[in-house]
């Protein structure tokens, strides 16, 4: 719903747009929005797109590499993602602090065009201190708990078993999804600041793992939506 808060907006169906993929999950619709929030300028995907639904790393990553060039100065970034640290609870949000990879592919693989950037991109700041600090900041003010953590990239489709859980938690992660790291390392080749919070939309305790739906999950995820959108909110009026 976080698209709501976008005044005067221009939609454009992603079916409209060269070379857009159109997302093959249901739940996660297919336009690009335009418009502004708090006076600033917005385009907001709705809807992203994964490796699991087949399409290459190229493809999910093109949206981003568009808005980079139609100017966008920030990337914000939102998932669902499973919580694999059991000081937190799922329903809370965790900021991405850093991540790893275990995807088994990558956008930047094959030719490097250095007009967007180095073939060798550093990582030694994936996620921009400047907008993680904001975030930090705004979610005091608002009183709105936002852990910090590490976010594990997976390919799925399928969640995981308690096995791969308590071995995501050991090699350091706080969080396991299918999505984002993609287009964080696509912004970081082009020098775009991101940021990405992660809804913790279910507990991955190996010891104790319950069966995952995937409409407890949706539904997990929409009842932290509006706070998540508060920070956002927020966030865009102060950059
Ligand atoms: N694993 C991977 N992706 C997810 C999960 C999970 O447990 N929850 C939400 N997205």
């Amino acid at each position: 719903k976080f698209v709501e808060q976008i005044k005067n907006p221009v939609v454009i169906n992603y079916n409209s747009i060269p070379h857009f993929p159109i997302s093959t999950v249901e739940h996660h619709k297919g336009k690009l929005i335009y418009g502004t929030i708090k006076g600033k300028k917005i385009l907001a995907m709705q809807g992203r797109f994964h490796y699991y639904e087949g399409y290459s790393m190229q493809q999910i990553t093109l949206p981003v590499r568009v808005m980079h060039v139609l100017g966008i100065k920030y990337l914000l970034i939102s998932n669902a993602a499973g919580n694999l640290n059991l000081k937190w609870k799922k329903g809370e949000m965790m900021l991405i602090d850093d991540h790893i990879n275990l995807q088994p592919d990558n956008p930047l693989r094959g030719a490097n065009f250095e007009v967007f950037g180095p073939r060798f991109p550093d990582m030694s700041e994936p996620y921009s201190k400047k907008l993680n600090n904001l975030l930090v900041k705004i979610a005091k003010e608002k009183k709105v708990k936002l852990n910090k953590g590490v976010y594990v990239a997976v390919m799925g489709p399928n969640l995981e078993t308690r096995a791969e859980y308590r071995f995501l938690n050991r090699i350091g992660a706080d969080a396991v999804g299918m999505s984002t790291v993609p287009e964080v390392l696509v912004a970081n080749h082009m020098g775009l600041p991101c940021c990405a919070i992660s809804v913790l939309t279910d507990d991955c305790d190996p010891d104790n793992l319950k069966p995952a739906l995937l409409s407890e999950i949706v539904a997990v995820a929409s009842k932290t939506e509006p706070r998540l959108t508060e920070l956002y909110v927020e966030l865009i009026g102060r950059v």
